[in-house]
């Protein structure tokens, strides 16, 4: 039996313009895309492939999955009884899988909802009226689809600090009433004028919201005087070498320092000296229009998908069209840097770091005080990267530290047959990296990372989510959501699955222990999916329940003691049965590879998020587009969208649509979480 893996809604063909569909997850996240990596670099699957052949790989984890495919019912109910006397550095009652309206976290924990959609941040915000939503009240409101959520505890407090969430995109369908009509069962959606891309524009960005725990409930202090929204209108800066460049120069913008906003903002970080990390990812869905003809950057713009013309800013908004404005594409992709502190401080888009759809930047000080970030760049057959600064940390004075990452170098992973990986310095002048293959200077590089990677020989990963650097045990966490695209001729029969659809983790360990290092071995944590379905080749322990399996990690955290814990973004009724949530992944020891569910979300949402306070006794998690979908779920099986919605989460009023949240969980009666 193979399982139909990836829920494709059909989206409505009559929608001429595909900023008027529905299902943006769909068309941006689970981009086929328009972005193509034609290399012939050799993708993971095929090293993977080729390592695991060499090492009897079916006598290895593949086994693991074949005995569980065989397992009874009892057997694996035994299994869930024998849990208790696991070696599991995890101890909470698991949450049962399925799919409903609501969240659900295990027993003996709270998780309240903290911000959601439309909540006003500052003492003068209008409070939210979704049948009346205006631009100017968006703007001071807490925006849409939270995805990156970070912690910065002023005073050092676990109780007390700045909630820092990136607000990814928009669902047109689910956030405005009146625009949706139903026809043969499927979703039309009235074109957008300009206070509806407005509004968009207002709520995507990110929030910068102080928070307080009184009386162990976590409350948001709507007067903070370091609260403040930043969206896709906000003056930034453009830093490092690619600014100024004249690839980067508009008619808005002749120095090509400035810029206007930042989109798509996915996963993110904080880092060690405290600013915020916005990511920007799929940014060519917001443009549109043609080059002119000619143009130097078709090349360019072609491996990045752009334009996608998903949504109608280009309508309104010149420097979206790329027939006015065609080196505006080339302002987007980067790594933005904030200073949470100062409300008023211009964030600055780091062009060291490179160009791409960056999924997350997650740091750490290596041991020579070098601070070294980790990039994924999600798209199917695109690259893992690391940036090492050129300067060290310094922990004594915050200002020394704020343009680090203007210097430094990007590399780009290649992975191994036998287990080993080099992390290839990406710099002009360097390599294939010369003028013959058109890079002038590392300005070139920066802007064109992708076709850089390409010509180094890159290993062509599944969608790379989420890289975690953990502290604690010294390795490095790849989430690899999946990469349904990869056909026969790119796996072999050492690697069951010609379509990862399910995604996978890869665990790395730098040499030395060095996270600067620019050698490292890997091994495959988790293959994902469905342990009982033998052509799935999951990899999970045999003490992983029903329950706790999951495909398409996404996001992930890990906490103050070094434990993994995985988020998800794919996970429905039609390809795995059960919601996305939030898995506590063992990762040591006899239990390593063992799962288990702690929260799920409402019908429709992925998770983003998990982040752990210092002290463990909260984690925060992003409920990101609930209520998206719901056709293939038998309690809702049809469309939904803001008049007739799968869930109306978190309020559940009528008057209400779905909003969605960021959601603190807490253990009752106080402790850390998970332990
Ligand atoms: Fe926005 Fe790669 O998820
Ligand atoms: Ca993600
Ligand atoms: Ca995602």
């Amino acid at each position: 039996m193979l399982i139909q893996p990836v829920y494709q809604p059909e989206v409505n063909a009559m929608t001429a313009n595909p900023a008027q569909s529905p299902f943006r997850t769909s068309l941006l996240e689970e981009n086929d895309g328009p972005g193509t990596n034609r290399s012939e670099n050799p993708t993971m699957g095929e090293v993977i492939s080729r390592r695991f052949s060499r090492r009897g790989f079916l006598q290895g984890s593949l086994a693991v999955s074949a005995i569980a495919a065989t397992v009874s019912p009892m057997a694996l109910m035994l299994a869930d009884e024998a849990r208790a006397q696991s070696a599991s550095a995890f101890s909470f009652k698991e949450v049962e899988a399925g799919i409903d309206e609501n969240h659900h976290v295990a027993e003996g924990y709270d998780a309240d909802v903290l911000l959601r959609w439309g909540d006003p941040i500052f003492a003068d915000a209008p409070e939210f009226d979704p049948a009346n939503q205006t631009p100017e009240a968006q703007v001071k409101q807490f925006g849409y689809n939270s995805d990156y959520v970070g912690f910065i505890p002023l005073e050092g407090a676990s109780d007390h600090g700045l909630l820092v969430v990136n607000h990814e995109y928009t669902n047109e369908h689910l956030m405005f009433p009146g625009i949706v009509t139903v026809k043969d069962g499927k979703i039309e959606i009235a074109p957008a004028d300009e206070k509806r891309v407005a509004i968009e524009m207002a709520a995507h960005g990110g929030s910068i919201v102080e928070i307080r725990r009184v009386d162990g409930k976590w409350q948001v202090v709507r007067d903070g005087t370091m609260n403040r929204r930043i969206t896709a209108t906000t003056e930034m800066e453009l830093t490092g070498p690619a600014a100024g460049h004249d690839r980067l120069k508009t008619n808005a913008d002749p120095s090509g320092t400035k810029v206007l906003g930042t989109i798509n903002n996915c996963a993110g970080g904080v880092t060690p000296w405290g600013t915020y990390i916005m990511a920007e990812e799929n940014f060519h869905g917001y443009f549109g229009g043609q080059l002119p003809e000619g143009h130097p950057e078709v090349v360019n713009y072609e491996r990045l998908g752009a334009p996608d013309e998903t949504y109608a800013w280009f309508n309104f908004h010149d420097r979206f069209d790329l027939s006015k404005e065609p080196n505006e594409p080339n302002r987007f992709g980067w790594i933005v840097e904030v200073d949470p502190l100062d409300p008023n401080s211009t964030p600055k888009k780091r062009t060291a770091l490179g160009r791409f759809k960056h999924e997350g930047a997650e740091s750490i000080v290596a041991q020579d005080g070098r601070v070294v970030f980790y990039l994924g760049d999600d798209e199917r057959f695109d690259y893992v990267y690391k940036f090492v600064t050129a300067g060290t940390y310094n922990p004594d004075d915050r200002a020394a530290n704020m343009d680090l990452l203007d210097e430094g170098t990007l590399y780009v992973a290649k992975f191994e047959e036998d287990g080993t990986m080099e992390w290839l310095p990406l710099v002009h002048g360097q390599g294939p990296l010369t003028a013959e293959n058109g890079f002038n200077s590392q300005a070139d590089v920066v802007i064109e990372v992708r076709r850089a990677g390409d010509l180094l020989g890159a290993t062509k990963m599944d969608r790379p989510e989420d890289v975690q650097p953990n502290g604690v045990n010294g390795k490095v966490y790849v989430m690899l959501t999946n990469n349904t695209k990869r056909t026969d001729d790119q796996v072999d029969a050492a690697n069951p699955r010609a379509e990862n659809a399910f995604g996978h983790i890869i665990e790395i360990a730098e040499d030395g222990g060095d996270f600067a290092a620019t050698k490292g071995r890997w091994e495959v944590l988790l293959k994902c999916g469905d342990p009982s379905v033998a052509e799935v080749g999951a990899s999970f322990s045999t003490e992983t329940t029903k329950n706790g399996w999951f495909g398409m990690p996404d996001n992930c955290a890990i906490d103050s003691v070094g434990r993994l814990w995985v988020a998800t973004d794919g996970n429905s009724p039609s390809d795995t049965g059960r919601t996305d949530g939030l898995w506590a992944v063992d990762t040591e020891g006899e239990a390593r590879g063992t799962s288990k569910l702690f929260f799920r979300v409402p019908v429709g949402a992925e998770l983003c998020g998990p982040l752990f306070t210092p002290d463990d006794e909260t984690a925060f998690v992003a409920v990101q587009h609930p209520g998206d979908g719901g056709e293939d779920w038998d309690g809702f099986g049809r469309p939904s969208y803001y008049e007739d919605l799968s869930t109306r989460w978190p309020d559940f009023r009528d008057d209400m649509p779905v909003r969605p949240a960021v959601v603190a969980i807490t253990k009752q009666g106080g402790g850390k979480i998970g332990a």
